[in-house]
């Protein structure tokens, strides 16, 4: 049906739309045509990516702190601090198809800034929707502390609560086929809190992210 212009409103009567004789112009119709595919054309791949993105994501190769302790905590007066310190970080392949190799994996573990200790691990292979426990051992002595991280460990006694920060990577890969592989980088940077009374470890959500 053609549109009729309306009476009430006589400056909205378009001179680009409208013939003399109130027809739409057939340009008119051919661009609107092709502005509505694109739009739903746009549409269909933001779903297409969205559904991949949920599909995948949740099976993408991490690195998790599943578990730790601990040991020992022991500061001096002469601003030395000893620790142990058990991590438990698990390796997860949710990907019920492939293989997943992990490599390149390091760990870095500080307390106020102060490194602790560096944690490595060889490359290894995580079979189809499974997972594997790497466990460490920190064990340090003699971390020179200066008098503002003598401070804080003074208040983490009384807080029965301690912080340490645990940074980690590693290069992880599914192998799909013969043909290929699909890699990833995975990063996890998170605090690991203990209660110093009992070493009891806070748990607290400590995943790695991919890109
Ligand atoms: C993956 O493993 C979980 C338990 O670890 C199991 O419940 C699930 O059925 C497995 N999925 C596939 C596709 O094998
Ligand atoms: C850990 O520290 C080393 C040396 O400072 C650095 O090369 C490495 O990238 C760090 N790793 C992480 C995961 O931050
Ligand atoms: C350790 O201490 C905290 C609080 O001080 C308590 O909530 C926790 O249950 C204790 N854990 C153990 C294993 O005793």
């Amino acid at each position: 049906m053609a549109p009729t212009p309306s009476t009430t409103m006589p400056k909205f009567k378009s001179k680009f739309a409208m013939h003399r004789d109130g027809h739409t112009n057939p340009l008119v119709w051919l661009v609107a045509i092709i502005c509505t595919i694109l739009a739903v054309a746009v549409v269909i791949a933001g779903i297409v990516v969205f559904i991949g993105y949920i599909a995948i994501h949740p099976r993408v190769p991490v690195i998790s702190v599943t578990n730790a302790h601990l040991d020992l905590l022991r500061n001096d007066y002469a601003g030395l601090l000893q620790t142990q310190i058990s991590i438990v970080v698990t390796a997860k392949n949710g990907n019920a198809k492939a293989h997943a190799t992990f490599s390149s994996i390091t760990f870095n573990l500080s307390y106020q800034g102060q490194d602790i200790a560096m944690l490595v691990a060889g490359p290894f292979e995580v079979p189809k929707n499974s997972s594997k426990d790497l466990n460490y051992v920190v064990q340090s002595s003699s971390i020179p502390l200066t008098p503002d991280q003598m401070e804080q460990v003074g208040d983490a006694w009384k807080k029965n609560e301690i912080k340490f920060d645990f940074k980690g990577a590693a290069r992880t890969q599914w192998r799909v086929g013969p043909f290929g592989s699909v890699k990833f980088l995975c990063h996890l940077d998170c605090d690991l809190m203990f209660r110093p009374i009992n070493g009891t470890y806070v748990p607290s959500k400590c995943t790695s992210k991919s890109k």
